[in-house]
């Protein structure tokens, strides 16, 4: 995993919204893999502002969401539909038709969540997918002892995200109580994700995520299986991170590379 650390989830979220909009200019029918929760808010933010002031055009961009808690339809403001439409594409000219977010009050799961997979491989694949994880290591819906081999299907909440999501229903016994969510393998199988967390709370996920033994206890560590992962994080999440000197070297020589400066790397010298 590429690992970068931004002093503060401003900066974070700044450096995560140009490599999603690097892709729209250079592929602009490309398919985005989106995630909710607090985490990408100020990547949508920005991507917005993109699009509004530099012209960024999603008009042939295709997304498909992670989750959606099950029982709540795209008016409920606690849906992720709902959320969908109010941080990014009510403000952004990607074509509705061409957005999706599992349907929370489908009455075939099964076959709901067959059509979603089926979606995405109709759709080419994703190209790039944004994820945040939980506090407990989670990433979508995938709650600790998810088949790191799932698939898009219906999911039990954890007590802790029950706990963690709380606040926006109001109380613990508001919260949903299933997801339907795409599988971890279904997740590995994008071409890129970009890895965001921000924040002291996100820590332990983040050491465990990055530096962890691969388990199914903390889903997210699956990433360390993918070929192309950015984890895009600020400093308090890093913080228990014990290789960070060398993430830092890394991104310097990266930088070096792609400005050129092939000789400061020993690359063609004598
Ligand atoms: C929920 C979502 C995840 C998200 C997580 C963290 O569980 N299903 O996709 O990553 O919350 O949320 P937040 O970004 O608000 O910390």
């Amino acid at each position: 995993m590429r690992v970068i650390i931004e002093t503060n989830s401003q900066a974070a979220s700044r450096r995560a919204a140009h490599f999603v909009a690097d892709l729209v200019k250079r592929k602009p029918d490309c398919t985005l893999g989106l995630a909710t929760g607090s985490t990408p808010q100020m990547l949508y933010r920005e991507l917005i502002r993109l699009h509004q002031e530099e012209g960024l055009d999603f008009s042939q961009v295709r997304t498909f969401n992670l989750d959606e808690y099950v029982g709540l339809g795209p008016a409920h403001p606690q849906s992720y539909r709902h959320f969908m439409q109010v941080n990014l594409f009510d403000h952004i000219n990607v074509a509705p038709a061409n957005t999706h977010v599992p349907d929370g009050r489908a009455l075939d799961f099964e076959a709901h969540c067959r059509q979603y997979e089926q979606l995405i491989k109709e759709a080419g694949g994703i190209d790039l997918q944004i994820l945040g994880v939980g506090t407990d290591g989670h990433i979508a819906f995938n709650e600790p002892g998810s088949s790191l081999g799932s698939r898009t299907r219906l999911k039990t909440l954890a007590s802790e995200t029950i706990r963690d999501n709380a606040r926006f229903f109001g109380g613990e016994e508001k919260v949903p109580r299933l997801a339907v969510t795409m599988g971890v393998g279904t997740i590995l199988e994008s071409r890129r994700c970009l890895f965001l967390a921000f924040g002291p709370h996100k820590a332990i996920a983040v050491r465990d995520t990055v530096e962890g033994p691969i388990t199914a206890q903390v889903t997210a560590s699956a990433l360390q299986l993918h070929r192309e992962v950015i984890g895009v994080f600020d400093e308090a999440a890093a913080r228990l991170l014990v290789r960070r000197d060398y993430y830092a070297e890394v991104e310097r020589a990266q930088c070096l590379l792609e400005s050129g400066k092939l000789r400061e790397l020993g690359i063609g010298a004598q």
